[in-house]
């Protein structure tokens, strides 16, 4: 079998990959702003797995995929053979036998991973326990969208230090940017899991407003994520000084932009002055799933198309 390119964790694809994938969004997002038609992937097929939840990730790889000409079929757990045991391993068999690339949201890595080794078709993260490389896309699009480039820049990662926090990080030895992570104690970084092997791009902080100080963006996420929820009541308690407020906005730079990956939970992780503020960008963040996933998309279906 011939090695197929996949999207499993940031750091798969190269600065010059993704700086490639950043110029095709604009493209893709300007065409589509203006109504004409393009459908490379026409007759081309994504099945989408989701073992969690998801809102943003089901929708914009559905509608992406339906723009660009082509189709997507959504298959979960629970009405699958997927959730009567069936090997990954044999599911990723069968179901890249029948069409063009796999998104999957679950929840250890190592079951993408599994799945991935054993398709013949690209398979594209759709969040893990430890990763969630498709947002971080967005999220830096849409950073370079407001901004410019992301590179020296410093990007202030508040709560816990999740899938998300995990991406941001790889990210940043990717980009060249800094994070200045600040957790609850007992929740801090964990490099390996993070797939990150130097501390060359961030720092950590016991205080939330050290880590804000000359930030150019704040960003949070939900304090429990999917699968976690039976530590829910004890997160409550441990994170209650690491809400995103109008106090902790005030100590980044005064240009510093707020995002969220969404879903959110005022008054918990973010306050509502903030979420709903003018420093926050979350609408065109979530927004921004769309267009860089239809360029991953195209990218991963097609190589190189310009
Ligand atoms: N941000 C995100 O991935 O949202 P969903 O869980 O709604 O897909
Ligand atoms: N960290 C969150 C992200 C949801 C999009 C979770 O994994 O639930």
């Amino acid at each position: 079998m011939k090695p197929v390119k996949h999207f499993l964790q940031f750091k798969d694809f190269s600065r010059e990959e993704l700086d490639y994938l950043f110029a095709r969004t604009r493209w893709i997002k300007e065409r589509f702003k203006s109504f004409q038609k393009y459908w490379p992937l026409e007759d081309r097929t994504l099945v989408m797995i989701f073992e969690k939840q998801s809102t943003r990730t089901r929708l914009s790889f559905e509608a992406g995929m339906h723009q660009l000409g082509g189709a997507a079929i959504y298959l979960n757990t629970r009405d699958s053979q997927l959730g009567r045991g069936e090997p990954v391993e044999d599911a990723a068999q069968v179901i890249s036998r029948m069409c063009d690339a796999v998104m999957i949201r679950t929840f250890e890595q190592e079951i993408i991973e599994r799945f991935a080794r054993n398709s013949r078709v690209p398979v594209i993260n759709g969040l893990t326990n430890e990763y969630h490389p498709c947002q971080i896309l967005a999220d830096i699009y849409t950073f370079i969208e407001h901004r410019g480039s992301i590179q020296g820049k410093t990007v202030a990662w508040i709560g816990d230090s999740n899938n998300v926090c995990n991406t941001w990080l790889q990210a940043a030895t990717v980009f060249d940017f800094n994070v200045h992570v600040s957790t609850p104690p007992g929740y801090e970084v964990e490099p390996e899991r993070a797939g990150i092997y130097n501390s060359n791009h961030y720092e950590e902080f016991t205080d939330p407003m050290d880590a804000v100080k000359n930030a150019d963006l704040v960003t949070t996420d939900v304090w429990t994520s999917m699968g976690f929820e039976g530590e829910s009541d004890a997160r409550k308690r441990d994170f209650v000084d690491w809400e995103v407020d109008a106090n902790m906005m005030q100590g980044a730079k005064p240009s510093a932009l707020f995002m969220h990956c969404l879903p959110a939970h005022r008054g918990e992780e973010v306050s509502a002055a903030v979420i709903d503020g003018p420093q926050s960008v979350v609408w065109d963040e979530a927004e921004n799933r769309l267009h860089t996933q239809k360029a991953l998309l195209e990218y991963l279906v097609l190589g190189r198309v310009a």
